[in-house]
């Protein structure tokens, strides 16, 4: 192997240290003669996970177009691919593999293609070492720690004509002022802290993207206020917990006063994403209510209705735990909507255990549920779990569960027909070009008709009629 080579380990990537974050802000560097060197060149890339990899790729498309590079949206017009990887479970990184299959085609034909994996799959060393030796397609692999060194990574690919490898398994850096080009042009994502440290036994993120690090409250504000000034409409703070925002820096200003800060600059909407329900503060509950656009909308994760699963899994709360929670929201914000996060089969996870979490579906009637069958990731402690529940039995406590979830989102949506409700306005449907599409405040899809030229801003729908999944009405 290539002794020059960066490869992930997986153990390197576990230890947290006391060692204070550093905040770089000079790191990002292009060398002059390069910000030409995408000149009449274009690049694709896809973004599989969570929203925490949706931001990342836009500071990859910020970095590329700095270099000149334009972006396509057919795969196979491009002169440089990227995969922005997701490592939750096995079925996220098939998807990931089968495209990575699929350029194997497009090389052929084109030889001179750049291929560049990055994201959490490439911070596992098994995902490495599975695709140094069987995938010859891919020429940069990079990780979630590395993506201000991607110009030279691809400079090094493109011009040595050889393989780059650069992934680093550590507890990670801030890195300011990086170039980004955002997705859309109403809503914003903006990072206010990296990483977890909470380690659920079943989950790979605190592998992938280091220790739990926040960024200064008046980086993030700046941010904000320019976004302010480019009349963005809507932003959601992002952090695997953002409830643990400020902890590590030391200081007493904790989430619930950057979320009172945001929601006191000029933004109609401010979301955030994810509660974790420890650290889930009686402070924070008030902010939410005391402003008008925090929006009535929380991810609030229960993962399982059974305290002894929930214990095994490292979640820190049981389900009394969580259900204070969801009172003391639902007293003091009565028209909040709720989702959340199951994951089915856990290891040994009883029928019973399962039917515990059928009952917190029922008692809790939430607006939407993302549901999950338990997938095993390598090196984290419930891997080396012994598994007595069959495949079949999960499959099928996921369907019983689905029939649940859903009879619930069509409650909540059935008791909005009739309700005029504001809705920003994302733009043309999927399905139809003459029907546009945006979200209420509680964060629910409604498909409509517009009168008026109306993309991105947040305009006055009356539901019509209702499905499981969304809302038809017209514009008034
Ligand atoms: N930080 C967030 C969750 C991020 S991952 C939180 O703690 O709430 C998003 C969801 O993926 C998790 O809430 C969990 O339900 C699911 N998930 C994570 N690891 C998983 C695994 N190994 N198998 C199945 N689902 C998993
Ligand atoms: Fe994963 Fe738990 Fe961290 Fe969420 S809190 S990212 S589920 S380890
Ligand atoms: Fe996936 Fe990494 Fe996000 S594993 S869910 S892309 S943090």
């Amino acid at each position: 192997m290539n002794k020059e080579w960066n490869l992930p380990n997986l153990k390197s990537a576990q230890k947290r240290s006391q060692d204070e974050t550093t905040i770089e802000r000079s790191l990002f560097e292009i060398p002059e003669s390069y910000l030409t060197i995408g000149q009449d060149k274009t690049y694709y890339i896809r973004t599989y996970g969570c929203q925490a990899n949706e931001r990342d790729s836009e500071t990859i498309r910020g970095i590329l177009e700095k270099m000149s590079f334009t972006q396509v949206f057919e795969i196979d017009k491009a002169d440089v691919i990227v995969l922005n990887t997701c490592a939750i479970r096995e079925n996220a990184e098939n998807k990931v593999f089968g495209e990575i299959g699929n350029v194997k085609v497009i090389k052929q034909l084109n030889p001179d293609v750049l291929f560049m994996v990055g994201g959490c799959m490439t911070q596992e060393e098994g995902v490495v070492n599975r695709i140094l030796s069987t995938y010859h397609q891919v020429d940069v692999l990079f990780g979630t720690h590395n993506i201000h060194r991607i110009p030279q990574l691809l400079i090094q690919a493109y011009f040595n004509k050889e393989r780059v490898v650069e992934v680093f398994s550590k507890e990670g850096e801030i890195y300011e002022n990086l170039p980004v080009s955002r997705n859309n042009k109403s809503k914003a994502w903006v990072n206010i802290m990296y990483g977890c440290d909470k380690f659920c036994t079943y989950c790979i993120v605190p592998y992938t993207r280091g220790k739990e690090r926040s960024r200064l409250k008046e980086d993030i504000l700046s941010e904000i206020d320019d976004l302010v000034q480019k009349d963005f409409k809507e932003i959601t703070l992002l952090g695997q917990n953002v409830n643990a925002y400020g902890k590590d820096l030391g200081v007493t200003f904790d989430f619930a006063d950057l979320l009172e800060s945001v929601a006191q600059k000029d933004i109609p909407r401010v979301r955030f994403m994810t509660s974790h329900p420890w650290d889930f503060t009686d402070k924070l509950i008030k902010v939410i209510a005391k402003y008008k656009n925090v929006m009535p909308f929380i991810h609030l994760p229960l993962q399982s209705g059974n305290n002894e699963i929930l214990k095994i899994m490292g979640r820190r709360y049981t389900k009394e735990a969580y259900m204070e929670i969801y009172h003391k929201l639902k007293a003091r914000i009565p028209h909040i909507a709720l989702s959340t996060d199951i994951i089915v089969g856990f290891p040994n996870e009883t029928e019973s255990q399962f039917c515990e979490t059928l009952d917190m579906i029922d008692i809790c009637q939430f607006d939407n549920v993302y549901s999950f069958i338990y997938s095993a990731r390598e090196k984290t402690p419930a891997a080396s779990m012994i598994d007595n529940v069959s495949k079949q039995e999960k499959e099928d406590r996921l369907q019983r569960l689905n029939k649940q979830i859903g009879k619930y989102a069509l409650m909540h949506n059935l008791a909005m027909v009739g309700q005029t409700v504001l809705v920003l306005v994302d733009g043309p449907s999927k399905k139809n070009p003459l029907i546009f599409s945006g979200y209420t405040e509680t964060n629910k899809l409604v498909n409509f008709s517009p009168v008026n030229e109306c993309i991105g801003k947040i305009v006055s729908v009356e539901i019509t009629s209702a499905k499981t999944w969304t809302l038809q009405g017209k514009q008034v």
